[in-house]
C-alpha cells in the first residue's frame, strides 16, 4: 500500500463517507478508521466497506495520549484527515466540557503524536483537519464567510472547533507540521443522526410527531449533500496547499422554517399523504440560546484553485436523503433504539 491514512470520527456521518469514498478510490491507500464509537458512531455505516483488504476499524478515544502515541510509532501513519468530534451544538450547551476534550484536547493529542513521529521529516505528510463554518460566527442578513474572515465563536461547540483549529495553525507555524484545515457549512444525508435538524423531521413525519422549529424559524443556513463534502475533502487533501485554509459550501441558503416546508411536502409525495398533512406536525418551540441567525459561505477559493462545486441540487439531495431514510428503517430504528449502543457495549466492553 502507497499511504497509510488514518481518518478519525469515521464511523460518524461525513467521516463514514469519506472513508468509503478513499477505500474505494484508493485501492493502493491503506484506510485506518479511528473511532470511540459514542452515541454518534455507528460501524453500520460503513458495512460495505468493512470487508475491504485496505480498510481497517481501530476502536479508540483521541483523548487518550498514551494510547494515541502508541497507535502512531506502531502503524507510522503518513496522513491524518481528523473529523472526530462532538458535533451537536445543542449537547455542548448542556455538556460544554466534553467538548473542550474530545475537539480541543483530542486534536493536541493528534497533533503531538503526527509531530513526533513526522519530525525528521516533513515531507509528504499532511494534518487535515476538517472544521465548520460556525467558528466565524453570525451573519446579518448580508455577506458571505471568507478563508479571512475573523473568528467570532458563540456556542461551546463552535468555541471547541474554532480553539482547535487555532491549535492546528499553531503547530503549523511552530513546528512547520504540514496542515491544511477546510471549514464547511451544514451537512445533509443519509447516515445523519436523527437529533440533528434534517434528519429529526424526516423521522418524526414519517411518525406523525411534532417538528420542533426553534424560534420563529428565520435562523439561515447554508446546506451540503454530505457526498459533495467528502469530495471536496478528498479535494483539499490532494492538492489543498500547505498550511491554507478552504472554505467549503453548498451555495445554498436556506431558513429553517423554508426548508422544513418543503421537507414536509416532498414527505407527503413519498408517503402518498395529501399535500399539507405533514407541515400541521410544525410547532415553533422555545429557541435555542445564543442561536446564530445566519451562515453563510463564500466558497470562490475552493471553486477557483480546486475547481470544486457541488454535483447535486438541494432538490436531488433532499430527495435521495429522504429516499435512504424510508429505505433504511432498521438503520433509523437500530440508532433512535439505542440497539446498537448496548452492542457495541457487549461487543467491546
Ligand atoms: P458525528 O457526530 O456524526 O461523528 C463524529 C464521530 O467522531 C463519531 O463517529 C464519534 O464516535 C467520533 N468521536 C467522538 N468523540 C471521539 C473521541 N473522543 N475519540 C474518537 N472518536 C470520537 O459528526 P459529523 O457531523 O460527521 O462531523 C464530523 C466532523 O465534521 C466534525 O469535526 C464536525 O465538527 C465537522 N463538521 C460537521 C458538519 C455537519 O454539518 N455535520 C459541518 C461542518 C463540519
Ligand atoms: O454549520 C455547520 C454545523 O452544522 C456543524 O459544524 C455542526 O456539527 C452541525 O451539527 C450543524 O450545526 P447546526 O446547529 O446548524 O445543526 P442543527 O441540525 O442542530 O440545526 C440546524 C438549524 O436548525 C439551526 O438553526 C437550529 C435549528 N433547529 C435544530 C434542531 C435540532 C431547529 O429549529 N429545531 C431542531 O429541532
Amino acid at each position: 500500500m502507497s499511504k497509510k491514512i488514518l481518518i478519525t470520527g469515521a464511523a460518524g456521518f461525513i467521516g463514514s463517507h469519506v472513508a468509503r469514498l478513499f477505500v474505494i478510490k484508493y485501492p493502493d491507500y491503506k484506510i485506518y478508521n479511528l473511532d470511540k464509537l459514542t452515541y454518534a458512531g455507528n460501524l453500520e455505516n460503513l458495512k460495505d466497506i468493512e470487508n475491504s483488504p485496505n480498510y481497517q476499524f481501530i476502536k479508540g478515544d483521541i483523548v487518550d495520549a498514551s494510547f494515541i502515541n502508541n497507535l502512531f510509532e506502531t502503524e507510522r501513519f503518513d496522513a491524518v484527515i481528523h473529523l472526530a468530534a462532538e458535533s451537536h451544538v445543542d449537547r455542548s450547551i448542556t455538556n460544554p466540557l466534553e467538548f473542550v476534550y474530545t475537539n480541543v484536547i483530542g486534536t493536541v493529542n493528534l497533533l503531538n503524536a503526527a509531530k513526533n513521529i513526522w519530525k525528521d521529516d516533513f515531507s509528504n505528510k499532511r494534518f487535515y483537519h476538517v472544521s465548520t463554518d460556525e467558528v466565524y460566527g453570525a451573519l446579518g442578513a448580508e455577506g458571505l464567510f471568507t478563508e479571512d474572515t475573523s473568528y467570532d465563536p458563540h456556542s461551546p461547540y463552535s468555541a471547541s472547533k474554532a480553539s482547535s483549529d487555532h491549535f492546528v495553525r499553531a503547530y503549523h507555524d511552530t513546528y512547520g507540521l504540514p496542515i491544511v484545515i477546510s471549514n464547511c457549512s451544514n451537512n445533509y444525508g443519509p447516515n445523519h443522526f436523527p437529533e440533528k435538524l434534517i434528519p429529526l423531521c424526516i423521522y418524526n413525519i414519517k411518525n406523525n410527531k411534532p417538528l420542533p422549529v426553534y424560534g420563529d424559524g428565520k435562523y439561515t443556513r447554508d446546506w451540503l449533500y454530505v457526498i459533495d463534502h467528502a469530495i471536496a475533502i478528498d479535494l483539499v487533501f490532494h492538492s489543498g496547499k500547505n498550511g491554507d485554509t478552504y472554505n467549503i459550501g453548498g451555495f445554498n441558503e436556506w431558513q429553517n422554517i423554508d426548508l422544513v416546508k418543503t421537507l414536509c411536502k416532498l414527505m407527503d409525495i413519498k408517503l402518498g399523504r395529501e399535500i399539507g398533512t405533514s407541515e400541521k406536525l410544525i410547532t415553533f418551540v422555545k429557541d435555542r440560546p445564543g442561536h446564530d441567525l445566519r451562515y453563510a459561505i463564500d466558497a470562490t477559493k475552493i471553486n477557483k484553485e480546486l475547481g470544486f462545486y457541488p454535483s447535486v441540487t438541494f432538490e436531488q439531495g433532499l430527495e435521495k436523503t429522504v429516499d435512504w431514510y424510508l429505505s433504511n428503517d432498521e438503520w433509523l430504528s437500530n440508532v433512535t433504539s439505542g440497539n446498537y449502543q448496548k452492542y457495541y457495549q457487549e461487543q467491546y466492553n
